[in-house]
């Protein structure tokens, strides 16, 4: 018979086995969604849609399964819910309205649905884990335990990092202009996907602040997907502007 536990232990090494061959597709296929938008990959949905449907489940089932557990009255666990939604409540719900999208924008609807696949899994394991399975976060002693405290301090530094550099992204169109510009200041200093980079640094401080193989999955699955892309779009800026920043990085300051 499935118990909980098992079916937990299934999602989580089917994770890693996802993230293992992402790594193994994206050597070959770019994913089709902004910049690298394409034909010939089924329907579409608008893009704001799409953002909510593909980021929604990892704030939903997260809650979920968070409030089903019993260490939901606890203080270390509700500040790891807080900090989760603090992302992912924004991500699918805030950020989708902030995108200058133009009429007609659109994103192929199988990235969004496999996209909001995982995030309802990610939900899933990390919440049940924060809300349930993680004993430790239960305890008083959890609170200053150097890997907690450690943890949410990185994770602020990789949201600040992120937002950030989203916040630049989302500026560089004036309202009604399309196309793609250079990115400057902030992260963009160093490389050209620092929000990338803020969304692992995010991830590897929620890993640590929750000591959990839920949120080492959701960093490996992170790293999988965001560094590929990362190097995909630095090329990208290199081809298309003469003028690209010669010093810049692609993802991690001065090394790749
Ligand atoms: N955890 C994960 O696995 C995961 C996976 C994917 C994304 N994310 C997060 O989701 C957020 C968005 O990711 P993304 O891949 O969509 O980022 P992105 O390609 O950098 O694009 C973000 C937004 O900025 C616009 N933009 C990007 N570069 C621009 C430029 N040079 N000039 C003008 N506008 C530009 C894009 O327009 P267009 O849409 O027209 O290109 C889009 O609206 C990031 O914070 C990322 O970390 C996380």
């Amino acid at each position: 018979m499935m118990t909980d536990d098992s079916v937990f232990n299934g999602f989580l090494i089917g994770v890693f086995v996802w993230a293992i061959g992402a790594i193994v597709v994206l050597r070959w296929v770019i994913a089709p969604y902004g910049r690298h938008q394409r034909d010939g990959w089924g329907p579409k949905l608008p893009t704001r849609l799409a953002w909510v449907v593909m980021e929604s489940p990892a704030s939903l089932l997260f809650a979920y399964f968070f409030f089903t557990g019993p260490n939901h009255t606890q203080i270390a666990p509700l500040i790891l819910f807080g900090l989760w939604q603090l992302h992912y409540a924004h991500r699918a719900f805030i950020y989708p309205l902030q995108l200058r999208v133009k009429e007609g924008d659109s994103m192929t609807a199988a990235i969004a649905l496999l996209g909001g696949l995982y995030c309802g899994v990610n939900g899933y394991l990390n919440g049940s884990y924060v809300g349930r399975l993680g004993t430790h976060l239960a305890s008083a002693e959890w609170l200053s335990d150097w890997r907690f405290i450690v943890g949410v301090l990185v994770f602020f530094f990789g949201y600040a990092l992120n937002k950030h550099s989203d916040h630049i992204l989302q500026n560089l169109r004036k309202p009604g202009e399309t196309g793609y510009k250079i990115p400057y200041g902030g992260g963009y200093r160093f490389v050209s996907a620092p929000n990338y980079l803020g969304e692992l640094i995010t991830w590897i401080g929620f890993a640590l602040a929750s000591w959990s193989l839920a949120g080492v999955s959701f960093v490996v699955f992170t790293g999988a997907n965001l560094i590929p892309r990362a190097l995909i779009n630095h090329r990208w800026y290199q081809e298309k502007f003469k003028d690209y920043p010669p010093e810049r990085k692609a993802v991690i300051p001065f090394l790749l």
